[in-house]
């Protein structure tokens, strides 16, 4: 696929962020090249950011996964949630609409214009906070949050942003606190998607394929010998969510 139109780059006055001080990351290559079209341009941010749209994604799966992963979170969420990676839809209002009085969500996202929207959907509130970071290199500091959610994001990583991404997430969590990943997973072969998904994949989603190779756990850089670590599947094995708790020590 052709990529034929400029990617925005928001000016750092213009970004609806909670903290500026620091140099923000750039767009890395492989988002600019392979997903320039999902999260990049101004028209398909607009065009992908509809209900219908991303629930058509997940054949129609859409608000059952956003709310495995919330139910995970807590029907009243207290104290600090990190979400890494913006999402299309409603699972980021939804998400908010639990926090508990004075708890706080934080956002992070490497494309500006990802922030941006999300800022326009939801608007301005003290609970919210907005981040300019690479999920790779979080600026937060160790065991800052009580839980973390990667929502589809980890199937878009190459296979080392992958693994620096899944060590971030994991050490900016508390002892006793946990993260929460919902991505796609290897159908069993039973399932017509085992063999409708590769094609797909290899056309536009370059790095999903070898997500399916092998656990999520498999990908952390950290040794999770003394975390919980619970997996289901779900859509005769196309999703999975995962649960990965820190000890308390
Ligand atoms: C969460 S993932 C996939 C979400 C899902 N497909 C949906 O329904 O929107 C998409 C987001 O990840 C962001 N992203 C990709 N690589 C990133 C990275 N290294 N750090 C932070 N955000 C990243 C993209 O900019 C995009 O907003």
């Amino acid at each position: 696929m052709g990529k034929t139109v400029a990617i925005e780059i928001a000016s750092p006055d213009s970004l609806p962020l909670d903290d500026t001080d620091y140099v923000r990351p750039a767009i890395p290559d492989y988002l600019e090249k392979n997903y320039w079209w999902a999260y990049l341009n101004p028209r398909c941010v607009e065009f992908f950011e509809h209900q219908w749209v991303v629930n058509l994604i997940l054949w129609g799966n859409f608000s059952f996964l956003r709310d495995l992963a919330l139910a995970e979170m807590g029907t009243e969420i207290n104290g600090r949630t990190l979400q890494i990676a913006c999402v299309y839809g409603d699972f980021t209002p939804k998400l908010a609409q639990r926090l508990a009085p004075g708890a706080r969500l934080d956002v992070v996202d490497i494309a500006p214009i990802q922030l941006t929207n999300l800022r326009e959907k939801m608007g301005s509130g003290p609970n919210l906070h907005l981040h300019h970071q690479d999920a790779a290199h979080l600026r937060f500091e160790d065991a800052s949050f009580d839980q973390a959610v990667l929502f589809f994001l980890l199937h878009e990583l190459p296979a080392e942003v992958r693994t620096q991404a899944l060590g971030e997430a994991l050490r900016v969590i508390r002892p006793g606190g946990k993260l929460v990943v919902v991505d796609y997973h290897r159908p069993s072969p039973l399932h017509p998607h085992r063999y409708l998904m590769p094609p797909i994949f290899m056309t536009l989603e370059p790095f999903a394929l070898d997500l399916w190779g092998g656990e999520i756990a498999d990908w952390s850089p950290v040794d999770l010998t003394d975390f919980s670590v619970d997996k289901s599947t779900y859509f005769g094995g196309l999703y999975q969510k995962v649960v990965i708790r820190r000890p308390d020590h």
